[in-house]
């Protein structure tokens, strides 16, 4: 075959130019061992180094799997592409010219399907490039950028792109182009109106930031919406064959041997922070990509190196992402430093106005080990001198230490909470135990689930949600968005004003699961099926993925059971269908007031709760610690006693007041 002959030589001259050990350190830490190198193999589990690479033989073997190849092998493997696709990946890498798309029989369908999806984005990102230098149109996102700092150079280095308000501007361009139309939809690039069942550009009126892999191939896009047209802010590409959110890092190709040579990956929120800071020449950034921190990304991240600094929004909704991604990064053994930025600032803002030596500086002088960043915070926040205050730092901090795998480090840490509390060794140990059991038991519970999640996805496609979170931001507060045991036993009748709120969210949706994940917590629910369903439902908004019921009614047990109990009940309180919806609309003219009526309720029940588990310690505890429950009881009591007297309207803000205080 002709095709196969230019493949032959093309073939020798890639595999000359490419460098085995630059190709696999995209995602393995290699460390030098006598003429080669060694690392962990990236294709199984493994705690101490089996795979090896060999330079001068171009190849690698790993002795613990078998796995081993050349530099096209690896990538093929890797990156679930086809030979032709792997050699063209390196190919570019290595500035290679390759002749047009060789279609080669031998690749199965899914390979193909991956390939066209690569192709087909590799087309976008150089459309929207092109779009953004071309044509008066784009003069306001030029303006934009300029005015936002950014230089010529940069927006070329990350192949900044725009996306016009029209339908299927980009839709036309590409079929025009002969890109085939199943490989847009399935790249996330078009979608079908229901209406007309007719194909339209995902992104519209957006700036358009590029998502590369590691080895800088196009897997997706992040659009900014333009200044003065609607829409939620950015808006990411649905999970796709070859972008899953919960893997990728933002950056990740051009920080990757930066956080090598540094020994440290700066991680920040957003795409702007990312490019700002690359362009006043730090280089080892990355971003999350519209998701929070995932045990994936910080496992990814681990590979070019275990420390982290993370630099969030000074925001409050920033700080708490922060916490929260710190125990995930925790838990994937990341040595991590946090920062907190001066009030009002981002990375992107700070390094725009003050530039990098200061930023350097900035970070010299104010980043902190975790435990001295919880400890200040709490101190700013006032909690510190309070001595219930403190209990309740150290038993976030102590919850955080139950994540470090490494035992040697978990102590070390627990010395340097001593040191900065005043607490004692017993009482940090002691708390420390049970922190680390209900951290197993958690464990445990996600292990059945990423069992389950496996034996669901042999029989399905990965989701290609297309679903947007609109104006409301995540919501800090989930259970680790775990989702727990399914096998739990409902331990008595539940409480009707819990049901009630997840009605209310599942039914009301994203202003609603908004409104109320401001106010409580997952906490709240005493029914353990309930809770589960809470976190569920602000683990999906914090994804954003649908919420409804016939999304719940489709899911595994609980949820279909659930669901029904939950709305089908409801609709039996009277037979008569028109009689129903009377209660009904009567009950929620103000779905927000029901919402309140019933957040009071189980505020309530939370209370009372709290306080019984207290009674009960007191019966186990010395005088000091007897003390200092009985000020919490006192507490709790002033609360609840004045909860009752305040009804409900005057207890909770308006969803008006709550976005109002958060801008
Ligand atoms: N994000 C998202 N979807 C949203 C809002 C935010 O995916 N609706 C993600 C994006 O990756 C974004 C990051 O969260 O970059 C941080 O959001 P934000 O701080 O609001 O935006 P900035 O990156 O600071 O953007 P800009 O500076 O342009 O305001
Ligand atoms: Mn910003």
């Amino acid at each position: 075959m002709a095709s196969s002959r230019i493949t032959d030589t093309k073939k020798e001259e890639i595999r000359d130019a490419a460098d085995i050990v630059d190709v696999v350190s995209d995602y393995v830490k290699l460390k030098k061992a006598g003429g080669g190198f060694t690392g962990l193999c990236p294709f199984h589990n493994e705690k101490s180094p089996s795979f090896h690479v060999t330079p001068r033989l171009g190849i690698f073997k790993c002795f613990g799997c078998g796995e081993g190849g050349d530099v096209f092998n690896f990538v093929m493997k890797m990156e679930g592409v086809g030979f032709v696709e792997a050699m063209r990946t390196v190919a570019e890498r290595y500035n290679i010219e390759l002749p047009h798309e060789e279609q080669d029989d031998e690749f199965d369908e899914r390979t193909q399907l991956t390939e066209g999806i690569y192709h087909a984005l590799r087309f976008a990102g150089q459309f929207y490039h092109e779009q953004l230098n071309a044509e008066d149109e784009a003069a306001e996102a030029r303006n934009y950028l300029g005015k936002r700092g950014l230089k010529t150079q940069t927006i070329r280095k990350w192949g900044l792109g725009f996306a016009h308000d029209r339908m299927d501007h980009f839709f036309s361009h590409a079929t025009e182009q002969g890109i085939n139309e199943t490989y847009l939809f399935e790249a996330g690039l078009i979608k079908y109106s229901e209406k007309n069942q007719r194909a339209y550009d995902t992104f519209r009126g957006r700036l358009m930031f590029p998502i590369f892999n590691p080895s800088g191939k196009v897997i997706g896009f992040g659009g900014r919406i333009m200044e003065g047209l609607k829409g939620p802010k950015y808006l990411n590409s649905p999970q796709t064959k070859v972008y899953n959110k919960s893997e990728v890092m933002y950056g990740i190709h051009l920080a990757r041997n930066e956080i090598r040579k540094n020994d440290q990956s700066i991680l920040v929120e957003g795409y702007m922070d990312v490019i700002s800071l690359w362009q006043s020449g730090i280089y080892n950034v990355v971003a999350t990509s519209g998701t929070s921190v995932t045990p994936e990304q910080m496992r990814r991240l681990r590979n070019y190196s275990q420390n982290m600094l993370m630099v969030y929004d000074a925001d409050s909704a920033g700080q708490n992402a922060m916490i929260r991604g710190l125990d995930i990064a925790l838990q994937a053994d990341m040595h991590v430093r946090l920062m907190h930025l001066p009030e009002g600032e981002d990375p992107d803002s700070f390094v725009q106005q003050f530039g990098a030596e200061s930023f350097l500086e900035y970070t010299e002088k104010e980043s902190k080990d975790f435990i001295s960043f919880m400890v200040a915070h709490a101190e700013d926040a006032g909690e510190w001198e309070d001595p219930l205050g403190r209990k309740k730092v150290v038993s976030q901090i102590l919850a955080s230490i139950a994540k470090v795998k490494d035992a040697v480090l978990r102590a070390t840490l627990v010395d340097h909470l001593r040191k900065l509390s005043g607490v004692g060794e017993r009482a940090l140990t002691a708390e420390l135990g049970s922190h680390s059991q209900a951290f197993a038991q958690e464990q445990q519970r996600a292990k059945e689930r990423e069992y389950r999640q496996m034996q669901r996805d042999e029989n399905s496609p990965p989701p290609a949600e297309e679903y947007s979170r609109g104006e409301f931001p995540r919501i800090p507060d989930t259970n680790g968005g775990s989702r727990q045991s399914q096998n739990i036993t409902p331990k008595k009748k539940k409480s009707p004003a819990e049901k009630e709120i997840i009605r209310l969210m599942i039914e009301h949706g994203d202003e609603m699961i908004y409104y109320v994940g401001q106010l409580i917590t997952h906490e709240y629910f005493e029914d353990e099926e309930l809770r589960l369903f809470y976190n569920d439902i602000i683990q999906r908004y914090n994804d954003e993925l649908p919420v409804s019921i016939e999304e719940y009614t489709a899911q595994d047990p609980p949820f279909p059971e659930l669901t029904g109990e939950i709305f089908i009940e409801q609709h039996s309180i009277s037979e008569k269908g028109n009689e129903r919806r009377t209660t009904r609309i009567t009950r929620d003219a103000d779905p927000f007031a029901t919402a309140r009526g019933a957040l009071k309720a189980v505020t309530r029940a939370f209370y009372t709760r709290k306080s019984e588990g207290i009674k009960r310690q007191v019966e186990t505890s010395d005088d000091d610690l007897r003390r200092e429950l009985y000020t919490e009881l006192m507490d709790l009591s002033r609360k609840k006693s004045s909860l009752e007297r305040t009804p409900a309207d005057e207890l909770f803000p308006t969803l008006d007041d709550m976005m109002k205080s958060d801008t």
